[in-house]
């Protein structure tokens, strides 16, 4: 079989979610979907998709790899678009700290939460950050994730921060799975900066930006904008600054205190804001005119025990809606997709045509690269998902439980549930 070729016919359902940019209100139940659907993949491109009949018309199956997907739905990888994955340490005590009762901000503030994950982090070596980072992703590539966006912000300080960036970038080149890098340089106060927090802003403007454009060690830039942590000028000024030097905009907004991160977001033309549980009404409406991704984190939500973002409303409104992990070691050690789906449609109220929506075309969208990934279209990256049943339907349904059975990463099989990894 040659690599990068591959043909899958007699699919179920061939759920297409076609589309070269991100849906938002009623459009994100639209999945286009091809009954006994085929798909054709050359040189990592999709180069065809029909129903099996017309394609095989076209195309001959002693050219290709053949997957016979009988009783199969067929999907787009899926885009988790929000991730810490690269991370030294865990905080595993600080979760029953919170059993207990005590919030994730009460931790943060007593110094713990994001500033001992930093301190883990300095000590961990490139050795033990690359293996610790590359082992998540095997187990996301598992749920059928064929992109991940990967944020720094364990650093907080030069070095480190590029250290994980660098990390990332190596991972990207040996692992399967495509790695889009976000700077999070700031994520929390140092300690030495308490109170100086327009200093630190300074700092990361002066001395670390700089570096990171001009290395392209990340395309995104990516603030906490919270109570206690920057606030929503400080947000401005650090993002406006990122934006002049070509970098494009995330934001953690509105995650435990309604700030005006949802505006601000808006406001800038971020490509997304994310957590938005305390989003305000008119936040909602601000995203939805300029076109803002709202990514939403339900297993967040579910892990500090905090009220879902209003995912429905949103839809309503007509956000587009991406949904991610945000795989962490404090508020979500979790990278699984089954748990946010199950989340999403039973507590956000997603329909299950708009979770999948939400982690393929939206997810998409959430990292700018709707018109590559995301769909199955003519000419995106042949990123594809095989489940062993006969419906997306089984998604949500199949609660909580894994229903990926392979995965094809740019038209080659990197993972199969008989198989496990075949790279
Ligand atoms: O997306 N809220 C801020 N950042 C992360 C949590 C990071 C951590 O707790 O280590 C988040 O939830
Ligand atoms: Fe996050």
């Amino acid at each position: 079989m040659i690599k990068g070729n591959i043909l899958i016919k007699n699919a179920a359902e061939l759920v297409t979610c076609s589309g070269f940019k991100g849906k938002s209100g009623k459009e994100m139940s639209e999945l286009h979907i091809i009954p006994d659907g085929a798909v054709v993949i050359e040189e990592g491109i999709i180069k065809a998709v029909g129903s099996t009949e017309e394609i095989l018309i076209t195309y001959n199956e002693n050219s290709y790899g053949v997957i016979d997907a009988l009783g199969k739905a067929v999907l787009p990888g899926f885009v988790d678009s929000h991730t810490h994955f690269v991370f030294g340490g865990y905080r595993a005590e600080e979760f029953s700290w919170r059993l207990r009762g005590d919030s994730y901000m009460e931790i943060m503030e007593r110094g713990g939460g994001i500033i001992n994950s930093v301190k883990a982090t300095k000590e961990a070596t490139r050795e033990e950050l690359f293996k610790a980072g590359k082992k998540r992703l095997d187990s996301m590539l598992s749920f059928g994730v064929t992109t991940v966006e990967g944020k720094s912000g364990y650093g907080l300080d030069y070095e480190t921060e590029l250290k994980q960036l660098e990390v990332m970038e190596e991972i990207d080149r040996v692992h399967p799975i495509d790695v889009i890098k976000t700077f999070l340089g700031a994520h929390a106060v140092p300690k030495e900066f308490k109170g100086k927090e327009d200093e630190f802003i300074n700092k990361i403007i002066d001395e670390m930006l700089p570096d990171v454009v001009e290395r392209q060690l990340a395309e995104f830039c990516d603030i906490f904008c919270e109570k206690n942590v920057f606030s929503v000028e400080q947000s401005r000024r650090l993002l406006t600054k990122a934006k002049k030097m070509g970098m494009k905009l995330k934001l953690h907004a509105d995650e435990i205190v309604q700030l005006g991160g949802a505006e601000l977001a808006a406001e800038l033309g971020a490509v997304s804001a994310d957590h938005l549980l305390q989003a305000s009404d008119q936040g909602i409406e601000a995203m939805a005119k300029s076109g803002v991704v709202a990514t939403l984190l339900p297993i967040t939500a579910f892990s500090l025990k905090e009220h879902y973002a209003r995912g429905r409303y949103m839809i309503d409104q007509g956000c587009a809606v991406a949904l991610a992990t945000d795989l962490n070691p404090g508020s979500c050690f979790s990278e699984s997709i089954p748990l946010m789906i199950a989340l999403a449609t039973l507590y956000m109220k997603l329909s299950p045509e708009e979770a999948v929506t939400a982690l393929t075309i939206n997810g998409a969208a959430a990292v700018d690269r709707a018109d590559q990934i995301g769909s199955i279209d003519v000419g995106k990256k042949g990123d594809i998902v095989i489940l062993e049943f006969p419906s997306y339907k089984f998604m949500p349904y199949h609660v909580g439980v894994n229903t990926v059975e392979k995965v094809i990463k740019s038209g080659t099989i990197v993972w199969d549930k008989e198989m496990k990894n075949q790279e």
